[in-house]
């Protein structure tokens, strides 16, 4: 049974190998008493866990409340702030009833005299130890109810000897990983450019010393693109108190009567078995329920990006020339990034404009399109359609479409402006351009990227407070036209870019079938971007592309294409300059990565070492019976050769074989993962990959 309820007072989620139990206390408010490994006896719960209060420490505050507001006698951080008509700021809740749900369990929290209630709304992934969680703010009364936070989900973790992971990095630095110990005080991390950013991802995950294989790790991750915040609190009561949702700084809501405010979902779990675990089951919950399904069990296609090659110097015939090299190479999806529309010479100009340039391309778009087509590839294009530049048309047509304060000068960020996404007629120019560029061509993949963060967020007409409603509207709206473009063309695939990774989280993953890691190619960097953005995200989306070695870093070719295989491979060379020899290796492992990205797109990632404490990376893939093994060695050291490398997730008692460079092995499970594989790897830049069976 997922799920128990004991006297209509205990409410016990299970999944298979966890349980989430909250209790309705004696004085009505709903508190959390268990998150761990699974407990069945419900009924073993009923004792009272409110703690003694006194004029400094109430019970309110003490308590690890599922949901706390602000106000009353709390101090704590809180996920819900309101204020009624009459000035009344706080929620006065008792627990006034429950709802069971296919799968999920609703809670409703009424206010004891205002027409206002919570619903807490529970859905649980058994297999994937995974609960959903996220809330509605309904008003149930005649006069307006302002929101000033309204957080998706609290939790409370016994113990305040958690330390915390997360990825401040910075654009061509994403996943960043840094760990914070939590000892006492709060901790922030958040966005507040209106996406979700390279500075922080909208996550938790909280350990006690927990590694890849080991130890309890408690995580959950918010399915939003916009301002975020998750704040972690070591409370003096022992517990430590984790709210996350939409960031509450220059938010507010007005909540009419009759109308209801529905924050964005949170998915959270637990393992006690460190990090591999916590990594398997967000990996199959993506894979299984969040993508979209259009793409979601086919392995996306071998693309070629111009980006790198050609940057906004983008003609015609060098782009044939590009596709010629690419289709002979095995690419099987061409894109052309930016600068193939209006007047596009650079990042100056011409944004908004989203029609082919006609200098550019003098017969039109189409003949590229045709050309790509007749070599076997498919067609794609790079846009940014929530940015204007000054130097367009659409601006210089519409120039109160972004946002702006009117008594001041707008800032620019790489030259652009950010439309204005509250006001429907950008909304309706938006989809309907995009629908026509999709209608006019054949083009089967777009890039839609961000690039810079959104600020200045006054929206023409608005009072003081609808201007603090400005920031979840535009993402509202932002999923509105992508939703709608993609249910217009379901064929296109959209891949989610924000100047790199700046838009990788689960709110993204609802409506793009992708994500563009990093801007950074470097193979190096990407080995750590990559291995930590597969903490939380699996391989499938992260796409990765081979470019042109930088003058500062000579990394070997092989090296740099078995990076790249570690996800979604992609080619940003500049394929019209590369000598035949390096097009020919990259040919050659583009056909084996066709073989194999079956398990990399859709098998068990195992991080079996890391450059953060071995000598070499190891990564392992395992998709029923066949896995690979991508293994790299940055720099050698004492003429080291033989590295001794334990498998995980093979069946202990099979036989596999075991491919490494033309030499075959055959050796059993048990042995694989307990006495290990060796791996050579000699002198800079070496890398191998390996390929198992089960015989
Ligand atoms: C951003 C993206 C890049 C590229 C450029 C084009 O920086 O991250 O990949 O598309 O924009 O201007």
């Amino acid at each position: 049974m997922p799920i128990t309820i004991y006297q209509d007072r205990i409410f016990a989620l299970h999944t298979n190998h966890t349980s989430y139990v909250m209790k309705k206390e004696e004085n009505g408010l709903l508190s959390q008493v268990y998150w761990g490994k699974r407990i069945d006896a419900v009924q073993d719960f009923d004792e009272s866990s409110l703690r003694g209060e006194n004029s400094y420490h109430m019970a309110a505050d003490q308590a690890m409340e599922e949901y706390a507001p602000f106000g009353g006698m709390r101090y704590k951080e809180s996920a819900l702030k309101l204020e009624f008509a009459d000035g009344t700021k706080d929620f006065r809740y008792q627990l006034a009833g429950y709802q069971r749900m296919e799968n999920g369990l609703e809670l409703i929290l009424k206010d004891e005299f205002y027409p206002c209630q919570v619903k807490l709304i529970y859905r649980l992934y058994e297999e994937e130890d995974i609960i959903r969680r996220h809330a509605v703010v309904e008003n149930l009364g005649k006069e307006d109810i302002l929101l000033e936070k309204c957080a998706s989900a609290q939790f409370g973790l016994a113990g305040c000897d958690f330390k915390s992971l997360q990825f401040n990095g910075a654009w061509a630095k994403e996943f960043y990983k840094k760990q914070d110990s939590l000892q006492g005080g709060k901790k922030v991390y958040e966005s507040l450019r209106g996406s979700t950013a390279h500075v922080a991802n909208p996550c938790f995950v909280l350990h006690r010393d927990a590694d890849e294989w080991n130890n309890d790790v408690y995580f959950g991750l918010l399915a939003y693109s916009g301002n975020f915040k998750v704040s972690l609190e070591a409370t003096p009561y022992d517990w430590t108190n984790v709210v996350i949702g939409i960031n509450d700084t220059d938010f507010s809501w007005v909540l009419k009567p009759g109308e209801a405010f529905e924050t964005p979902a949170v998915y959270a779990g637990y393992s006690a078995e460190g990090f591999s675990a916590m990594s398997h089951r967000l990996h199959q919950l993506q894979r299984r329920y969040l993508m979209p399904k259009t793409l979601s069990d086919k392995p996306l296609k071998v693309l070629y990006n111009s980006w790198y090659a050609t940057y906004f110097d983008v003609r015609c015939e060098q782009q044939k020339k590009l596709a010629e090299k690419a289709a002979q190479a095995g690419v099987e999806l061409f894109v052309v990034d930016d600068g193939w529309f209006l007047g596009r010479e650079d990042d100056t100009r011409a944004l908004g404009d989203w029609t082919p340039d006609p200098e550019k391309f003098p017969n039109g778009l189409n003949e590229l399109i045709d050309h790509v087509k007749g070599l076997g590839m498919e067609f794609g294009l790079w846009i940014e359609p929530e940015m204007v530049n000054e130097n367009s048309r659409l601006f210089r047509e519409h120039p109160d479409w972004i946002y702006r304060f009117e008594n001041r000068p707008v800032l620019k960020g790489r030259n652009q402006y950010v439309l204005d996404l509250t006001k429907e007629e950008v909304v309706s120019w938006m989809l309907e351009t995009l629908d026509r560029l999709l209608s006019d061509h054949d083009i089967h993949y777009l890039k839609w990227d961000m690039n810079r963060a959104i600020s200045e967020t006054g929206a023409f007409g608005q009072n003081s407070v609808e201007h603090k409603m400005v920031w979840h509207t535009h993402m509202t709206n932002f999923y509105r036209v992508v939703r709608e473009l993609r249910a217009r063309h379901p064929e296109v695939e959209i891949e989610a870019c924000a100047s790199g990774g700046g838009r990788a989280d689960l709110g993204a993953m609802e409506y793009f079938d992708e994500y563009w890691t990093s801007d950074n190619t470097d193979p190096l960097d990407r080995l750590f971007i990559q291995e930590n953005y597969s903490l939380l995200y699996p391989a499938k989306y992260m796409r990765a592309w081979v470019t042109d070695s930088p003058d500062e870093r000579k990394v070997s070719l092989p090296f740099a294409l078995h990076v790249s295989m570690c996800g979604s491979l992609g080619i940003g060379c500049n394929l019209n300059a590369l000598e035949e020899e390096k097009l020919a290796l990259i040919q050659e492992q583009i056909g084996v990565y066709k073989q194999i990205r079956n398990i990399v797109q859709f098998g068990e990632l195992y991080r079996l070492t890391s450059l953060e404490r071995e000598e070499i990376q190891t990564v392992e893939y395992l998709l029923k019976n066949q896995g690979v093994i991508f293994a790299f060695l940055p720099q050698g050291r004492f003429g080291k050769d033989r590295f001794r490398v334990k498998l995980k997730g093979l069946e202990a008692a099979g036989t596999y074989r075991v491919t490494d460079r033309g030499k075959i092995l055959e050796k059993s499970g048990v042995y694989l993962m307990e006495y290990g594989l060796e791996v050579n790897l000699r002198g800079d830049y070496d890398s191998c990959l390996i390929r198992f069976q089960l015989l």
